[in-house]
């Protein structure tokens, strides 16, 4: 079991673009469009969509709204410009972001003229923007507006399947709650080793960390799958539910803040994080031992570092300290995860993929 400390945290940030960026969020929103017939409209269907939308206070700036699959593949609306409206309603959750136009950058923005006889000027558009005939004497720089369908006219984001969980992480080198028998209806608990770390030892061996000779497996680290899409195991605690829903299940997190926000890990449950809201608390090496006694300083020769009780490592650098076949999982915290400070996230169950439930020997029933 993992005992945690509570951690407040910003719920923004900034990025930098060609356009500086202020992201907020906008729970349960709808939108509506001023003009309609100025609505690009996505005719396929978009289950599962975080819907970002960028807009502006007045009709003079650049505004978009994209609606995303958990891959990032399916766009509702791409781009538009309007007086637009976001109405909060019931449903869903959109990200949006303010977007100020960088007027410095050499570019003419929405509607500044970009060519014509006699023009001096930039015959570049901004992001996002196409220089449009207008007459011999004046281009424009416009949004491309495509209509493939006359309907439907209003957009509602719809309830996404989700439900919002904090994250933490943490590597303890502890036995598994999971890994004892009878946690759930399960082919095998979830797999735990002997000192080495690779030694399958038998499920009812007490874990190291209260008296016994019970370890974490070394394999069962975090992995990128992709740029957006990642693999992992974690404790995990839902609200309502107890180990015999989760032991062994899987849980799609959609991360919601910091700069993962957008990204997808996919985890099996192997831990429980004993704590009253829904929780994940990633298995990272490097992460901190949090609040069980330092099991990892026992596991491994004394000539490692495990970093910060809580948090574990700040750099990147320090995952050399650790024994060598740690260190991956250690290095994904900070390339994929970007070092994300306890991102929240909206999470739904999934079907275990093949490649987490090979590594736990846990496959629920
Ligand atoms: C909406 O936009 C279209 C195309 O720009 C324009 O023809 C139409 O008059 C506009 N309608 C309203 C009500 O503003
Ligand atoms: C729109 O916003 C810009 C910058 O915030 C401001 O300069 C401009 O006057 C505004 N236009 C209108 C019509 O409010
Ligand atoms: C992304 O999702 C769409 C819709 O679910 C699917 O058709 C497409 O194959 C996916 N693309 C990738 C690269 O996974
Ligand atoms: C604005 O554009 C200029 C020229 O492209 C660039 O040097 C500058 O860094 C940009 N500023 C921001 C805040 O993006
Ligand atoms: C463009 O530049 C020429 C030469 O510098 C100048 O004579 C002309 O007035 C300029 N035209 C405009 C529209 O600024
Ligand atoms: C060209 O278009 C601009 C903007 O619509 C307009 O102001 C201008 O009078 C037009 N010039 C000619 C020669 O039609
Ligand atoms: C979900 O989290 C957001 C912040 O990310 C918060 O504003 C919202 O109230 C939460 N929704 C629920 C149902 O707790
Ligand atoms: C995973 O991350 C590493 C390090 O950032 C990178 O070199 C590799 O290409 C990534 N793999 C995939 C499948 O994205
Ligand atoms: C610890 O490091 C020292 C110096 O590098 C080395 O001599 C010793 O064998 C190491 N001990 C273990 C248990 O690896
Ligand atoms: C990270 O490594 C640096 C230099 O090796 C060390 O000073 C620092 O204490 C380490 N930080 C943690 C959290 O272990």
């Amino acid at each position: 079991m993992i005992r945690l400390v509570y951690l407040s945290f910003l719920l923004h940030a900034w990025l930098n673009t060609c356009y500086t960026t202020y992201i907020n969020y906008i729970e349960s929103a709808e939108y509506v469009p001023a003009n309609l017939s100025n609505v690009l409209l996505y005719t396929g269907s978009c289950s599962d969509c975080i819907c970002q939308a960028f807009f502006s206070d007045n009709s003079s700036k650049y505004e978009v709204i994209n609606c995303y699959t958990i891959n990032h593949t399916c766009l509702l609306f791409p781009q538009f410009v309007s007086t637009s409206i976001i109405r909060i309603n019931t449903n869903s959750k959109l990200i949006s972001r303010q977007t100020l136009f960088n007027t410095t950058a050499s570019c003419s923005n929405i509607y500044g003229q970009c060519g014509g006889g006699g023009w001096n000027g930039t015959t570049n558009c901004c992001s996002g923007l196409t220089c449009t005939y207008q007459n011999a004497s004046y281009s424009q720089c416009l949004s491309i507006v495509v209509t493939t369908s006359q309907s439907p006219i209003t957009a509602t984001y719809y309830d996404d399947g989700r439900q919002n969980a904090s994250t933490s992480i943490y590597w303890d080198c502890c036995k598994l709650s999971c890994g004892w028998p009878y946690k759930a209806s399960v082919t095998n608990p979830a797999r735990t080793c002997a000192q080495d770390g690779i030694t399958t030892i038998d499920s009812n061996t007490q874990s190291y960390c209260n008296g016994g000779s019970s370890y974490l497996c070394i394999d069962q680290q975090p992995w990128n799958v992709s740029s957006t899409l990642s693999y992992g195991y974690a404790g995990g605690f839902i609200a309502g539910h107890s180990e015999w829903d989760w032991c062994c299940a899987c849980y799609s997190l959609l991360f919601t803040s910091g700069a993962i926000a957008g990204k997808e890990l996919i985890v099996q449950v192997v831990n429980t994080a004993y704590t009253s809201g829904n929780m994940f608390v990633l298995q990272v090496p490097g992460g901190g031992w949090g609040g069980s006694s330092n099991g990892c300083a026992n596991q491994f020769s004394s000539n490692y570092s495990w970093g910060n009780q809580y948090g574990g490592f700040t750099d990147r650098a320090n995952c050399s300290q650790l024994p060598s076949f740690l260190q991956a999982g250690c290095y994904w915290r900070f390339d994929w995860f970007m070092n994300a400070y306890y991102p929240t996230a909206r999470f739904k169950a999934v079907t275990c993929p093949t490649a987490l439930t090979a590594i736990t020997g846990c496959v629920r029933q």
